[in-house]
């Protein structure tokens, strides 16, 4: 069973990838625990609500739904859930089951770091983003209206349970989604994983378990490195958001309802590409390489009506941005990445305009 450990200043702990491992959740708690609060939506819950239980039996536990979708994933549902939790019983000694997509990763680990000044948290991610990328490495928070996770914490889950079953159950585009994140794997730090990816679309795309098994581990298995050296984002973990600046800025742009956010990254990634190439980081031949697996797992959803001078703004309100200046991760080679600065505002907008269109 691949386990992967993710070590940081503040604690040790595994993130297991194995088929059917929901059906052993429970020994990923703590033993000397209080009440567990499985934090999920209605949507999971009917999917896949019955293995979870399955896997707490004998294990008292309380179900609090959150509300889906990016546009919901606010402060007002954070404290409408820490008061339900006091309401039945929550204390210091309560434990958070985050149970669902990274939306719910997100908000049920910050609702953990916050409630009672911070409870421990395990995560048992459901969909293919959560379970590469947004269960592992203690991010957590939730969207202001003027951008993404501007409010949020560092808390380090005691374990994160990836079970790959539970993606049998998962849309479509939820799918892809998740596989636009592997791409970035692949790009950042695992040539290997990407040239698997564009050579096997056919297996990956038909969820075949040994091609789905094989690229969440090894994408599960670059995100626990990578954290595991940069807890804080201070220096390797900036390469992760590779496709984010201008991702983010597509999802705050849209109100966070057009696009998952698997796709506002695929569409960053495009941009990064162009970027890369246009400003001397990157080969044609490389970009062609990146554009051509993001065309296989794609198409992302239709473009139209987003000015690419709208999206420019709004890069410098995300957090990446430092003291006023963007900073963009770079693809420099298939399977290695770099952190930009100085990068004129025209090329930005020129590889925006050419991702857009
Ligand atoms: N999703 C990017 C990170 O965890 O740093």
């Amino acid at each position: 069973m691949p386990s992967f450990a993710v070590e940081t200043p503040h604690g040790r702990y595994a993130a297991l990838v194995e088929r059917g491992s929901l059906a052993a959740v429970a020994q990923h708690l703590p033993q000397n625990r209080g009440k567990v609060f499985v934090v999920s939506t209605e949507d999971v819950w009917r999917h896949q609500g019955a293995a979870l239980e399955r896997g707490l039996a004998g294990v008292e536990h309380e179900i609090i739904h959150l509300p889906g979708g990016e546009d919901r994933k606010r402060l007002a549902p954070l404290e409408a859930a820490a008061e339900e939790m006091v309401r039945r019983g929550g204390d210091r000694t309560s434990v958070v089951l985050a149970f669902g997509g990274g939306i719910v990763t997100d908000m049920g680990g910050f609702l953990a770091a916050i409630f009672m000044r911070g409870i421990p948290v395990v995560h048992a991610p459901t969909t293919l983003l959560a379970q590469v990328d947004a269960a592992i490495g203690g991010k957590t928070g939730v969207n202001l209206r003027t951008g993404k996770n501007l409010v949020g914490a560092f808390h380090q889950p005691l374990a994160v349970v990836i079970d790959p079953a539970t993606l049998e159950t998962l849309p479509e585009r939820e799918y892809r989604a998740g596989l636009y994140e592997i791409v970035k794997a692949g790009v950042i730090r695992d040539a290997e994983l990407f040239r698997f990816l564009a050579d096997h679309s056919p297996e990956v795309l038909a969820r075949e378990p040994a091609a789905v098994d094989r690229i969440i581990a090894a994408a599960v298995r670059m995100k626990t490195e990578v954290v595991s050296a940069d807890e804080r984002e201070s220096g390797l973990r900036r390469i992760l958001n590779l496709g984010h600046t201008f991702g983010h800025a597509l999802e705050a742009e849209t109100g966070y309802t057009r696009f998952l956010h698997g796709e506002a990254v695929a569409f960053g990634m495009r941009a990064a590409a162009y970027l890369a190439e246009n400003s001397g980081y990157l080969s044609a031949e490389d970009a062609v390489d990146i554009l051509d697996a993001l065309r296989l797992y794609g198409p992302i959803p239709p473009l139209d009506g987003i000015r690419a001078e709208d999206l420019l703004a709004r890069l410098v309100h995300d957090k990446k941005t430092v003291r006023g200046a963007v900073h963009f991760v770079l693809p420099v080679r298939i399977g290695e990445a770099q952190v930009a600065s100085g990068i004129d505002d025209r090329l930005a907008l020129d590889a925006i305009r050419t991702a857009l269109s």
